[in-house]
């Protein structure tokens, strides 16, 4: 595959080095800022023949250079400061996605595009709507990332491994996700035989705030590696076609009973992109928190798209 990462900062260059040292495609980094992803491609690439790959990976200012990606991945933007909510970038980060989908509409029209830029649900939707793409062909990166932070939270709490460790996050990349207790299991037993009601309480939270925990304790930037790790398993499920069920920002047009937002629910996942999104069955709990999670991105998208 071609794919395209656009902003190469903590988030763009770690996931271009993720992208090509585990085999996955070809790499071109595009930054506005000269230098930037020229500099961070060849320091990336000097390290293939000790990581020992083959992948092509380049840095650029020059949109022309994303031409034919399969897949493009936006994580140009602004992240957040101490204090900041994600919300809070809307007005920075919007304007940015305007040149963004202006190139990939004359360069690569059909390929998949994969949004990291926050805040997440929104700046998904806005770019779904603003270049005309395919619902399909848009997935929000942020439940692979959740439900990865809620698994290494659980995994560490009960001192299991972590591939024993199941679960789902869903709702909006924000305060109001919904880390679906009632269907989450350690090696295939309900999670709630495992802990009980408090440690999960002070997970599912913890797991709603460990993006800034981390901003607080970086006082400048966010998280990258987690982010990107996030990324990587949404381009592994494109690449191989599996159609694996991942945690992703999507269109809902009546599923959940949720219509007319990007919000995080699981979807099989292929080379065409979201192949189907995933109904599960929630509690009525979990249901109504998925509503408000809904109402609240509605709300910051109105302020969007005029
Ligand atoms: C986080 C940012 C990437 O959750 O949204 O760390």
């Amino acid at each position: 595959m071609k794919i395209s990462v656009i902003g190469a900062g903590n988030v763009g260059a770690t996931l271009a080095m993720r992208i090509v040292e585990s085999g996955i495609g070809d790499v071109v980094l595009v930054d506005v800022v000269e230098g930037l992803a020229n500099g961070k491609a060849l320091d990336i690439s000097d390290a293939a023949p000790i990581m020992g790959h083959e992948k092509s990976i380049s840095g650029t200012t020059d949109y022309k250079e994303i031409e034919d990606s399969d897949v493009v991945v936006i994580t140009a933007g602004f992240p957040r400061k101490p204090g900041m909510s994600r919300e809070d970038l809307i007005s920075k980060n919007i304007p940015i996605m305007d040149t963004i989908v202006k190139n990939v509409k004359s360069f690569c029209k059909d390929a998949i595009i994969i949004v990291v830029t926050n805040p997440l649900d929104v700046i998904s939707h806005y770019i779904y709507k603003s270049g005309s793409f395919p619902k399909e062909k848009v997935i929000g990166m942020a439940g692979t990332l959740d439900a990865s932070r809620f698994s290494n939270l659980i995994a560490e709490e009960l001192s299991v491994p972590r591939r024993d460790v199941e679960c789902y996050v869903l709702g909006s990349h924000g305060d109001t996700m919904v880390p679906v207790v009632s269907k989450s299991s350690v090696n295939g037993e309900p999670l709630r035989n495992k802990m009980n009601e408090e440690a999960i309480q002070r997970l599912t939270e913890r797991t709603k705030k460990r993006g800034a925990e981390i901003v607080a304790n970086l006082k400048m930037g966010s998280a990258c590696y987690s982010p990107s790790a996030g990324v990587l398993e949404i381009l592994r499920a494109i690449s191989n076609d599996s159609g694996n069920i991942l945690c992703v920002s999507t269109l809902l047009e009546g599923e959940y009973g949720i219509s007319g937002c990007f919000l995080g629910v699981p979807a099989h996942i292929g080379k065409a992109g979201i192949l189907e999104i995933v109904q599960l069955e929630l509690e009525e709990g979990e249901s109504k928190a998925l509503k408000l999670s809904a109402e609240k991105t509605k709300h910051s998208l109105r302020s969007v798209l005029q």
